[in-house]
């Protein structure tokens, strides 16, 4: 997959997309990022970014003329076979789940708008963006933090990134429940034991209690997450004990 973010801040991404599970991607050839200074693209002596909102009000708004650019620089570098969504990283945005990140793994290039500030004028996200997504309600200082989630709960679903033991197939969300505890050595910690069922051998009976984990953990944090799953009458039963 590629990926391209145009940012006023390229130094944000070294550490997350150079450490890690990333960085393998990354040496993998399953994963190319590169990030674009979008103040390298200004067309004014001063390289200034920003100015006053139209209109009044507080903040300073990043001017189009930079983001067109640098974003006509990335769509040339890339040719005229690839096909990408712009995404524009805002609280005003669809909500970002595992469902998106899913979707979107399945592009085979995603660039990155992130503003700063106030944000960007809209006829850049008019014109330019395909797709306008937030992490949360709440408001952070800039799309940076946002797509450097989205790269990564996005990265980990591509084929051949996860390695099998990283397998995303049993964890929170796959299932549209919340994953179930996970224990390691050693079985007795200071008098906190293993529960005994995870030592026994038997993968029936810890599948069960896993299922069963999941089930009371999502009931318990997130009921909410149970409207769009699928129980059998008998799981049905034990979120009602
Ligand atoms: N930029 C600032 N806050 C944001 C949020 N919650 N989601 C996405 N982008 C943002």
């Amino acid at each position: 997959m590629i990926v391209r973010v145009l940012t006023l801040f390229p130094e944000m991404f070294k550490n997350t997309l150079g450490t890690s599970i990333l960085q393998r991607a990354r040496e993998k050839a399953l994963l190319d990022i590169e990030c674009i200074n979008i103040r390298d693209y200004t067309d004014n002596k001063h390289k200034k970014v920003d100015d006053y909102p139209y209109g009044g009000g507080a903040g300073m708004v990043m001017t189009p003329q930079p983001i067109f650019d640098s974003y006509k620089a990335v769509i040339n570098s890339l040719g005229s076979a690839i096909n990408p969504k712009t995404i524009y990283m805002s609280p005003k945005g669809k909500p970002f789940n595992q469902q998106a990140a899913e979707a979107l793994a399945k592009e085979d290039c995603l660039i990155f708008i992130c503003g700063h500030y106030e944000g960007i004028d809209q006829r850049a996200i008019d014109y330019l963006v395909t797709d306008e997504i937030s992490i949360g309600d709440y408001v952070l200082t800039g799309g940076e933090i946002p797509a450097m989630v989205v790269i990564d709960a996005v990265a980990r679903l591509i084929p051949g990134v996860l390695s099998q033991e990283e397998s995303y197939q049993e964890e929170s969300f796959y299932s549209g429940l919340l994953e179930y505890p996970h224990y390691t050595r050693p079985r007795d910690f200071r008098g906190m034991e293993v529960p005994e069922v995870l030592t026994s051998g038997d993968h029936k009976k810890i599948d069960n209690w896993r299922r069963r984990k999941s089930l009371e953990i999502t009931f318990k944090k997130r009921p909410d997450l149970l409207k769009n799953t699928k129980l059998t009458a008998k799981e049905v039963k034990i979120i009602q004990e």
